[in-house]
């Protein structure tokens, strides 16, 4: 089948599109006709040799999906041959087909299109699952999301605007902070130029922070927070090491939490996606929440669509179709 190869470890020039084998489908398990794909940091690492696949996972990268149910596996009930349906992975989304957990497919959202489906799964099941599943963001709370005009950023700014909080969003252009006052942003802040800590401290501090930056920030979110405040931190593009002071976090009786999705086993992904066709979808099919993409390119562009992504260039997400 048609499927992004990587050469060697190395830069965006490494992928191109040849042929890989099908995949084979185990009980329990659905396959699907891929319509598009949609690109994420993780799969920059990936590319890199730096992200190690997780055991019984398909070594093409790629975490999410778009398209069409092909075949059932053994077991599987509720899904038909012919669906539309989205999917996250936990790996295997570059190529022409794939097997997915049937846990882990999810109907295509009412109003959206099966190509943009493709942008939704990482985004809202990441979103979902951090900041309302693990920190119990509530109505009329402050939530400060780092990174606001990108794909995770776009989606937090929506569902918690969606939900009621007071939405804080930092990000680094006059253009991505239009993008998230748009998008329901009540304080966007230019991390270049404003302390997101002075902003928060004088809102009453972040009862929520869903942080992208991990060792960069850490000490500064850590100011930022409200008592009993929860940051989780889902990210390292400022590092992963850095200092903690835990009498800040005790005189706040605050926590720090931090996740990975795709490591999680089959069982927790199949509860997350049931919770984001439960809670999500439905704010999707009113319009209150939309799919932000910045581009759709054909898979053959994989080299350029993952130079945009490592230059952040982009505003939402990244989309390849097949
Ligand atoms: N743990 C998990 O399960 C999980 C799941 C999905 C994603 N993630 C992680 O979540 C992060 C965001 O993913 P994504 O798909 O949204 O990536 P993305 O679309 O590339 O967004 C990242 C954003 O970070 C912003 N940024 C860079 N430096 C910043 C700084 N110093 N302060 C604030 N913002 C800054 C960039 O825009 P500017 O131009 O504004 O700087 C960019 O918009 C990534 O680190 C990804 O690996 C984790």
């Amino acid at each position: 089948m048609r499927a992004v190869i990587a050469s060697a470890p190395g830069g965006p020039e490494v992928l191109s599109v040849g042929e890989a084998p099908e995949p084979v489908l185990r009980p329990g398990e659905v396959l699907v006709d891929v319509a598009a794909t949609a690109v994420n940091r993780a799969d920059t690492l990936q590319r890199m040799g730096l992200y190690p696949v997780p055991e019984g996972s398909s070594e093409i990268i790629g975490l999410e999906c778009s398209g069409t149910v092909a075949e059932l596996g053994e077991g599987v009930e509720g899904w038909s041959v012919g669906d539309e349906v989205c999917a996250l992975l936990s790996g295997g989304g570059y190529a022409a087909r794939v097997a997915v957990p049937a846990g882990q497919l999810m109907p295509v959202p009412a109003g959206v299109s099966l190509v943009d489906a493709a942008a939704l799964p990482e985004v809202a099941c990441t979103v979902w699952s951090n900041v309302f599943m693990v920190a119990g963001l509530q109505p009329r709370e402050n939530f400060l999301v780092h990174g606001g005009a990108g794909g995770i950023g776009t989606m937090a700014i929506q569902l918690a605007t969606a939900l009621s909080a007071k939405v804080f969003a930092t990000a680094g252009s006059a253009e991505k902070l239009a993008v998230c006052a748009d998008l329901g942003a009540d304080v966007p802040i230019n991390y270049h130029d404003e302390d997101f800590v002075e902003v928060l401290t004088a809102a009453g501090g972040a009862d929520v922070i869903l942080d992208n930056m991990g060792a960069k920030y850490l000490a500064r979110n850590v100011d930022a927070l409200a008592t009993s405040g929860r940051l989780v931190i889902i990210g390292m593009q400022g590092g992963s090491k850095a200092e903690l002071d835990i009498n800040a976090l005790l005189r706040k009786r605050a926590a720090v939490i931090a996740t990975a999705l795709r490591s999680r086993p089959a069982e927790e992904k199949a509860a997350i996606c049931a919770e984001v066709v439960e809670h999500v979808w439905p704010l999707v099919a009113d319009g209150s929440v939309v799919p932000v993409i910045h581009e759709r390119l054909p898979l053959e562009q994989v080299e350029v669509a993952h130079r945009l992504m490592e230059e952040s260039g982009h505003i939402g997400k990244i989309v390849l179709t097949l």
